[in-house]
């Protein structure tokens, strides 16, 4: 057991939905393919004998076998995305590296992210990076090499770099959960290009907020055009640096209040994304900072800190927005992945059936032919065998007559 991943509790995760779908909806894929094989050499061995496959039909059934592939391989690569916003500086790198457990994407002074990162689980045991329209892997140990890496390299803030980080380090990579990590809103006139890019296909939306602040026009707007693009987009809001808080124990309510308010109107009024039922298990207070180094600790990585008051409840609050997070992607990735998969395999699967009844229809129409010819013949062969017997009769009885005549005849001749 990898210590880094022994505290956390196994399969009771949320994710287990997606990850269970992914297996039953592989699983069934698995069986169509293997009939709609079956069909098409089926077709192949009527076709040498009768007439009654067309040919257009055997054709479009075998390239139903590619089209069956192509969904399984689709689907072996779906995942789900989340990807996280908010000005520089808020922590969106630190949120990230919280939630896996580890050091993983640069941040901090020095550390500005400069431009896309995405983060995945990779099979091999080494994790490795490979740039935008590159597929050379280039091997990394460590965040700082990670940070040179991505220093050394001239690269656009709206490239993209691919971390290859291994599954067996972290559940959430296991489980097929992708984040990517962005420069800060505030840093790009390219919002559109970048939601073009990155986020058509993201399952959850982060917006990390500094709760020493308001949320900004500049966050705001990336969110506003996010959802004019994409239909009711999963957004959820972290307050970070929450533990910012604990200096100003007086104000605590009453700032926490004013956030929750302003995040509520956000989602509810101005992008009409959600209920305000639903927005209040979308918003919290966290801090990714101190979460970060807890777990690190846990995992004896580093020595422990010494806690701000109230670290509890907000390392609470971590992993309740943890859950609430993981139960929404999940949700999210099997509706809008599987559904298209699923409408695919209904019309393949329908295609296929249409195809073999008129194959069975019309092997039905052939065999009710033979035997109409076949009673034609018997009929023919009855009425002859009738005849027959009708003209054997009769002969015997000419034949008797004709023997009794000349039976007389010759009685008579003999008398005389
Ligand atoms: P850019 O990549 O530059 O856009 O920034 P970012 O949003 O990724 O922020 P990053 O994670 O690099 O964090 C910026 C600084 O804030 C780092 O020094 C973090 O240690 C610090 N930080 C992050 N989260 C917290 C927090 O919850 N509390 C405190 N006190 N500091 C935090
Ligand atoms: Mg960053």
């Amino acid at each position: 057991v990898d210590p880094r991943t022994s505290r956390q509790p196994p399969d009771n995760s949320p994710l287990q939905i997606f990850v269970k779908a992914k297996k039953k909806i592989n699983d069934i894929f698995g069986e169509i393919e293997d009939y709609v094989k079956d069909a098409v050499e089926y077709m192949h061995e009527i076709e040498k004998l009768q007439d009654i496959v067309e040919k257009e039909n055997v054709k479009k059934s075998a390239e139903f076998v590619g089209k069956v592939h192509g969904i399984r391989d689709v689907l072996s690569r779906d995942h789900m995305k989340v990807a996280f916003f908010g000005r520089t500086s808020n922590g969106k790198s630190s949120v990230i590296n919280a939630m896996l457990r580890d050091k993983i994407l640069p941040s901090g002074i020095g550390h500005t992210t400069n431009c896309f990162l995405q983060v995945e689980g990779s099979p091999s045991d080494e994790p490795y990076l490979v740039l935008e329209g590159s597929t050379e892997h280039c091997a990394v140990e460590s965040v700082g090499q990670l940070a040179h890496a991505l220093c050394k390299e001239k690269l656009s803030e709206s490239q993209m770099v691919r971390v290859y980080w291994p599954r067996n380090r972290c559940l959430l990579l296991r489980d097929d959960v992708v984040f990517v990590d962005s420069p800060g809103v505030d840093v790009t006139p390219n919002l559109d290009e970048w939601i073009d890019k990155h986020c058509l296909d993201a399952d959850v939306f982060v917006l990390v907020a500094n709760a020493e602040s308001t949320l900004m026009v500049t966050e705001k707007n990336f969110f506003h055009k996010v959802s004019t693009r994409l239909s009711k987009p999963n957004i959820f809001i972290l307050n970070n640096r929450w533990d910012a808080s604990a200096t100003e124990p007086e104000f605590l309510d009453q700032v926490r209040r004013q956030h929750q308010e302003r995040a509520v109107d956000f989602l509810v009024k101005e992008l009409k994304v959600c209920t305000p039922k639903e927005a209040e298990e979308r918003i919290f207070f966290i801090s990714a900072k101190e979460v970060l180094q807890a777990r690190l600790a846990e995992q004896g990585h580093t020595a422990s800190t010494p806690l701000t008051e109230g670290f509890q409840n907000r390392y609470f609050e971590f992993q309740d927005f943890e859950r609430k997070f993981e139960e929404c992607i999940s949700k999210s990735a099997v509706k809008t992945k599987f559904e298209q998969h699923s409408q695919r395999g209904k019309f393949i699967a329908n295609e296929l059936r249409e195809i073999l009844d008129d194959i069975y229809n019309g092997a039905q129409k052939l065999k009710d032919e033979k035997l109409k010819q076949k009673k034609d013949v018997n009929d023919k062969i009855n009425y002859t065998e009738e005849q027959l017997i009708i003209i054997t009769q009769e002969m015997k009885q000419k034949i008797h007559n004709m023997v009794e005549d000349v039976e007389q005849r010759v009685s008579k001749a003999l008398n005389e």
